[in-house]
């Protein structure tokens, strides 16, 4: 081989490597989407954590904890999955995690399918209210944050049962308050159909882990559960006819065996105006 060639073919595989380690970087990232409405008077922020599953930051959770302190919150909203099923996932973790939230902030939390799978999520239930988190199953709670008046409403994840899980979204939806700006907690995002035209402002998920491998650009997620390939709700923001879901790439690293690729794990911040 030629000199010139070998030299093309050393730097080809080097930005081919860099290229690669680039993508692997799953470093703690922060997403901030700002919705307006005539509903609020002034900025309100939130903080959506999902799909943590047990994973490590740090010592005592330290790199979550002080990335969402860093955001100023006014309250902390949790969409599920942060308890894994899988025995090898700490579960002290997730509610050293949630304990440490509620501290600071009003805390709202729905199941994940994880949970369920866990056969135990009425046990994982009672033990992040314990933590101090609000458990919303076909529930809805009017909070007071930053002097403004918001509806969080939250399901269960649809292992709870198709019919329970339907009725639950009845539930929350008769319970709208007019001129209040409302909020559905739900761990799924490819159930927009179920979501569309119902009066929420803002719809909230999880899931779908920025569909694994991103790129940024090019392609929004590989592949995601309950969605297959190419997941048209793997991450970001979308209008349903006047509700606005927005959809976080969520917080699990290592609990997944299949690395993240363009697809750093995701704080969501979200300022209500
Ligand atoms: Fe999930």
């Amino acid at each position: 081989m030629k000199k010139r060639s070998k030299t093309l073919l050393l730097a080809g595989g080097i930005a081919a490597s860099l290229l690669v380690w680039a993508g692997l970087d799953s470093q703690l990232t922060v997403r901030e989407y700002t919705i307006e409405s005539g509903k609020v008077d002034g900025p309100v922020r939130l903080a959506l954590l999902t799909d943590l599953h047990c994973c490590y930051y740090g010592e005592g959770q330290r790199e979550l904890l002080d990335a969402v302190a860093a955001q100023q919150p006014d309250l902390v909203v949790l969409s599920g999955d942060i308890v894994d099923d899988e025995t090898r996932m700490p579960e002290e973790r997730a509610l050293a995690t949630v304990e440490a939230l509620a501290e600071q902030w009003p805390v709202y939390y729905v199941t994940g399918n994880h949970e369920f799978w866990s056969g135990r999520v009425d046990e994982i239930k009672a033990e992040l209210r314990q933590c101090g988190a609000v458990i919303l199953e076909g529930e809805s709670a009017l909070v007071t944050a930053a002097g403004q008046t918001i509806q969080i409403c939250g399901v269960d994840d649809p292992n709870v049962g198709e019919r329970a899980w339907q009725a639950q979204l009845e539930t929350v939806t008769a319970a709208l308050e007019e001129d209040v700006f409302s909020v559905l907690l739900t761990h799924r995002p490819e159930r927009v159909e179920d979501y569309t035209g119902r009066g929420f402002d803002l719809v909230l998920a999880g899931h779908a882990h920025g569909g694994q491998w991103r790129l940024p650009g090019l392609i929004n997620g590989l592949i995601a559960p309950n969605q297959g390939i190419f997941p048209q709700y793997a991450g970001g923001e979308y209008d349903l006819e006047g509700t606005t879901l927005i959809v976080s790439r969520g917080l699990a690293r290592e609990s997944t065996r299949v690395p993240r690729f363009y697809n750093p794990r995701l704080l969501v911040i979200i300022e209500l105006t």
